[in-house]
């Protein structure tokens, strides 16, 4: 295990089975439909790549790039786009993927600005979600883990960039970012 990690939360076992348990369940929901799936950039690469997998369904795939914690542990408070989508969603099935739900401004900031693009649908799927750190309404669909309110880190979920290469997820030890 990584010097910088308190505890594993949820192993590639763990990951592994939620990331069937979704994909079945999203499977049958979409049975008939051609979705396109869309990553949020950067912190969904590893769970979409491993969610579209367990997809038994026609599908393309797109990705849109936006941040909101240009490197620290607390959000900005602000969603930035920082490359947009390069499909047009119009009349589409789309669904939604997210690494993590935390303060629930980038999905309502994505809610928003692909739903006034008139899609058919939209759908969103979350690997995570943490309640405990909600302060906007952000609605999701499906739910991998509902996670305790603790900074974490690895697959795909970075602290300043790094540690998203962890093949698990794991709480991030304060001392990493105390004083920072
Ligand atoms: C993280 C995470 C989610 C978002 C969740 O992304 O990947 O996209 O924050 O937080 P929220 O619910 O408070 O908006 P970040 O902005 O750090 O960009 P990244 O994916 O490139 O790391
Ligand atoms: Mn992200
Ligand atoms: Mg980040």
């Amino acid at each position: 295990m990584n010097n910088d990690i308190e505890r594993v939360l949820y192993s590639q076992d763990d990951i592994k089975a939620a990331c069937e348990r979704l994909g079945a369940e999203i499977t049958r929901d979409y049975a008939g439909k051609r979705p396109l799936v869309i990553g949020v950039l950067k912190g969904v690469v590893f769970f979409m790549t491993d969610l579209m997998r367990e997809l038994d369904f026609l599908t393309d795939m797109d990705f849109i790039d936006v941040s909101s914690y240009h490197g620290g542990t607390e959000s900005s408070g602000e969603v930035t786009l920082v490359q947009d989508l390069s499909t047009d969603i119009e009349g589409r099935d789309v669904l939604l993927v997210e690494d993590i739900l935390d303060s629930g401004r980038t999905l309502v900031y994505l809610q928003e600005l692909l739903s006034a693009r008139k899609p058919k649908s939209l759908k969103i799927v979350t690997l995570l979600d943490k309640p405990e750190g909600h302060q906007m309404a952000a609605h999701v669909d499906y739910v991998g883990f509902k996670v305790p309110n603790e900074f974490l880190v690895g697959y795909g979920l970075d602290y300043n960039e790094y540690y998203r290469n962890l093949p698990y997820v794991g709480v991030l030890k304060p001392e990493v970012y105390a004083n920072k």
